[in-house]
């Protein structure tokens, strides 16, 4: 019995930032951020939008009315939470307006947890064939105005449908998981902004993959050969590059030059919108499905996912026949061509705007917010 991911919808807010223009507000040469760093637009989070809202936007481009009543869970993948007791699920239920016989939980492990949901979401199909499951991952990548990890910050969600005979990628059963107790990027309960040492993250991320890949390749016999793409979670797009190039410096030219250009096409959805923590790497799969249009059904894709603190996985899919036809890269397209472009000054003060740990309430003007699904603020300390 074949599972995997039957359908996949990308969200992400309205407003973006130059980074040619952050660059000269932060007094760095753009070169650093467009080639060192490799991110030319970041998305732009307005506070009438957070994962939940991003999670069902998302999750709605893709549902048809028969799907849902298909749904036995909804598992929301983020390291955003908007509480530290209620799942994000149960609201995205809600708005989504899913049966009340259903099963709704968020997960957490970092920008891993969305693939930790593809497992667990392919475990409960196993079960029982005729369920279908909700995997949505959703976050706001917050480093701080000013600080290095800005130029990686970004926002948006990702929802994947998980059920039998899937129509996009079908997952293999070989998969590698590697987790170490390991500080290079954490947030604190009090903090809304992560806390990174950089480069440590970065020498973690390519340790964690050579440890995953040379598992995989093991215990499965597969080389390079036996792949049409490699991607990855791609905090700025540079990080799948640097992974990339870790294990390609002992391949022959031709095989490093054939991976170096499937990760271009993956990386370009990234260089737009920047980290969607718990769904970059699955926008790595849009952006080289949207932007390699030689891949064939039978494709075998190999996806590395990573979450700092910290812990990584390497497993791989078939690509199938319909693809093509179940995924909107249209909407896609759009909705990036028609963002509106905001000054570092509006950003910075859009940046301090969303809604933190506070018990008072809060009224958000919500009339520049097209979106199917806004935050309008909070009462009584429950977010509207
Ligand atoms: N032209 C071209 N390139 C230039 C340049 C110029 N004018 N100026 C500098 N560069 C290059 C540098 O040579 C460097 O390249 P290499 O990395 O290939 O050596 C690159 O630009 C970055 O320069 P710095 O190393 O000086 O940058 P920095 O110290 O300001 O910080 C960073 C970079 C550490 C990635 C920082 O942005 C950061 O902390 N980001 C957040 C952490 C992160 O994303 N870690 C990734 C692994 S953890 C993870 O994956 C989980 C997650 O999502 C967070």
């Amino acid at each position: 019995m074949q599972i995997g991911i039957d359908k996949i919808g990308f969200y992400t807010p309205s407003l973006y930032l130059d980074l040619v223009d952050l660059a000269h507000a932060r007094n760095e040469e753009p070169d650093k951020y467009l080639i060192g760093i490799g991110q030319e637009k970041q998305a732009v989070i307005p506070a009438t939008q957070d994962i939940v809202t991003m999670g069902a936007s998302a999750a709605d481009q893709i549902l048809t009315e028969e799907d849902k009543k298909d749904i036995s869970t909804v598992i929301v993948a983020t390291e955003s939470g908007v509480d530290n007791s209620k799942a994000a699920a149960i609201y995205v239920k809600q708005l989504l307006g899913l049966d009340n016989f259903v099963r709704t939980v968020e997960l957490k492990e970092a920008c891993y947890s969305g693939t930790a949901a593809i497992q667990f979401a392919r475990g409960l199909v196993n079960l029982n064939d005729k369920e279908k499951v909700l995997v949505i991952t959703a976050d706001i990548a917050r480093y701080g105005i000013g600080t290095p990890g800005e130029v990686t910050q970004g926002g948006g969600a990702i929802a994947m449908l998980i059920s039998v005979n899937p129509r996009v990628l079908a997952i293999e059963n070989q998969s590698v998981s590697y987790t170490d107790d390991i500080m290079d990027f954490w947030r604190p309960l009090y903090r809304s902004e992560a806390l990174v040492d950089g480069k440590y993250s970065t020498n973690v991320y390519i340790d964690f993959f050579n440890k995953c890949w040379n598992r995989y390749s093991e215990i499965t016999d597969r080389s390079f050969d036996d792949f049409s793409a490699l991607i990855f979670h791609l905090p700025f797009t540079k990080m799948g590059k640097k992974a990339l190039d870790s294990v390609m410096e002992k391949e022959p030219e031709n095989i490093a030059n054939h991976f170096g250009t499937q990760l271009k096409f993956s990386q370009q959805l990234s260089r737009q919108v920047g980290n969607l923590y718990t769904g970059s790497l699955y926008m790595s799969f849009l952006s080289l499905l949207q932007f390699n249009s030689e891949l064939v059904a039978g494709n075998r894709i190999g996806l590395f996912s990573y979450g700092s603190g910290a812990e990584g996985e390497f497993y791989s899919g078939i690509l199938q026949n319909e693809y093509g036809d179940v995924i909107d890269f249209e909407n896609i397209e759009t909705m990036l061509n028609n963002r509106t472009k905001v000054s570092v000054a509006d950003y910075e003060t859009i940046f301090n705007s969303q809604i933190g740990y506070t018990s008072t309430d809060v009224v958000l003007d919500t009339s520049n917010d097209k979106s199917k699904y806004v935050l309008s603020g909070q009462k009584d300390q429950q977010r509207q």
